[in-house]
């Protein structure tokens, strides 16, 4: 990174968090970029501010009201990524698409979802997650070869989200690959396994919600459509459901892939998880704060103010890589390694304050789940590196095309 000195007295850091060059040595960027100050300014992309500690990163976070979703004033830039594009700007009138916005119409949201997404309601389910895991396993492990991303954890991933939505579908796996990824927004997706359109697959969710407001079931969308004496439209619960599908389409997929190619690399670890899956937990959260998934979130100041040492203006756009905070060895010790061992040391790989991950806990069961019927099942595997595909633009995301894993042998039934 070159540091320089403006007239103005910024300290700016030409990067492009976009480019396949950040996406292959962002660790060193964020090393040297806390060095350099707690905010510094990127010329990039019409100017933004780059976040680069713990601390910093997680004030920002917990002050939605100073910095918001929100597109601010001239409405050209806001919303959660840099830059921001057309359809991001939609995205904060569409209903019920709460991530997108602040205040009410985003805090309202997330009260009706505060229960079915709850720890409590999520441990409830572990019986149903571990059965809708074994039954993708019955079908994948005879292959010999699948890919973990979309053969392995799309389906689980689908058929528990949707299953608890309220979908009653025997493979929601379809409607979930019909929706865009944040990456792919606006653009064709060479390497889409959509079989549905995105067109049709809304068309499907606003069907079902009609259907479920004359006949009440048992199910989040139901519960949404009885919330507060009817407080949500058709519309609205429909935005809900897209939105916990789009949470949901990558990153759980991709902190499985990622978690698959450690374990594989580390004989020590998966030893340690056969003999004591409890704490398979502590290795999910290690695996978030370590390979983060989600890259970089964004912020818009609407105030005038000082953070971490400089002034920042209303307007001014944000940049707060995960990765720099979850990484910083003033808040984790030996950061680079990875490590169970940490404790309750909170990280930022779910996010923090009103926006903080609404499925956290559902994303646990259902990542925890995986890698225990994995390695409860499988004795021996190969992940070959050279077969491995991964996303180049890790601005957003880290995650991957395809992660083919190889059954080299089985574990006997217990
Ligand atoms: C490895 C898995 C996951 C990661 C790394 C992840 C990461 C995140 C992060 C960082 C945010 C906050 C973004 C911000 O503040 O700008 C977020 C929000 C959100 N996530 Fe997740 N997520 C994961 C899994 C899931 C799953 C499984 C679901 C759905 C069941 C989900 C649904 C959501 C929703 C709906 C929001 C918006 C919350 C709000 O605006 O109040 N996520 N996620």
């Amino acid at each position: 990174v070159t540091i320089d000195s403006r007239s103005d007295e910024r300290t700016t850091c030409p990067f492009d968090h976009h480019s396949s060059e950040f996406g292959q040595s962002y660790r060193d960027v964020h090393r040297e970029l806390r060095d350099i100050g707690k905010v510094v300014w990127n010329d990039a992309y019409g100017g933004f501010w780059v976040v680069t500690d713990y601390d910093t990163m997680r004030s920002v976070l917990m002050d939605p009201v100073a910095y918001t979703m929100e597109f601010v004033d001239d409405n050209k830039e806001g919303g959660p990524i840099i830059p921001a594009s057309e359809e991001m700007a939609g995205m904060s009138s569409a209903p019920g698409l709460f991530f997108f916005v602040d205040g009410e119409r985003h805090d309202s949201p997330r009260a009706a979802l505060a229960r079915p997404y709850s720890k409590r309601r999520v441990a409830s389910m572990g019986d149903a997650i571990r059965a809708r895991v074994n039954g993708v396993l019955d079908q994948v492990l005879p292959l010999g070869e699948f890919d973990i991303v979309d053969d392995f954890a799309m389906e689980v991933v689908a058929e528990v989200v949707a299953g608890q939505l309220g979908f009653g579908l025997e493979d929601a796996a379809p409607i979930f690959r019909a929706f865009p990824s944040a990456a792919t927004l606006g653009h064709e997706d060479p390497a889409s396994k959509a079989t549905m359109s995105f067109p049709d697959a809304v068309a499907y969710i606003g069907e079902l919600v009609k259907a479920r407001r004359a006949d009440p079931q048992d199910d989040v969308i139901s519960s949404l459509l009885q919330y507060n004496d009817g407080q949500f439209s058709d519309d609205d619960v429909a935005g809900m459901c897209m939105q916990i599908i789009f949470g949901s389409l990558e990153n759980p997929q991709a902190l499985t892939a990622h978690c698959m190619i450690l374990l594989g690399e580390r004989e020590d670890l998966r030893t340690l998880l056969r003999a004591h899956p409890e704490k398979i937990t502590d290795f999910v959260t290690e695996a978030l704060r370590y390979f983060n998934v989600t890259m970089g979130i964004a912020r818009t100041s609407t105030v005038d103010t000082e953070l971490g040492g400089v002034r920042i203006s209303r307007g001014d756009r944000l940049f707060l890589p995960l990765p720099g905070a979850n990484h910083d060895p003033a808040q984790f010790d030996h950061p680079d390694e990875f490590d169970i061992e940490r404790g309750p040391v909170q990280n930022l790989a779910l996010g923090g304050g009103t926006h903080t991950c609404l499925g956290q806990f559902l994303n646990q069961a259902m990542v925890g789940e995986m890698i225990r019927s994995l390695l409860e099942r499988v004795e021996t595997y190969t992940i070959d590196p050279d077969k491995i595909v991964r996303n180049t633009d890790k601005s957003a995301n880290d995650n991957f095309v395809k992660a083919p894993m190889r059954v080299d042998s089985l574990r006997a039934a217990s």
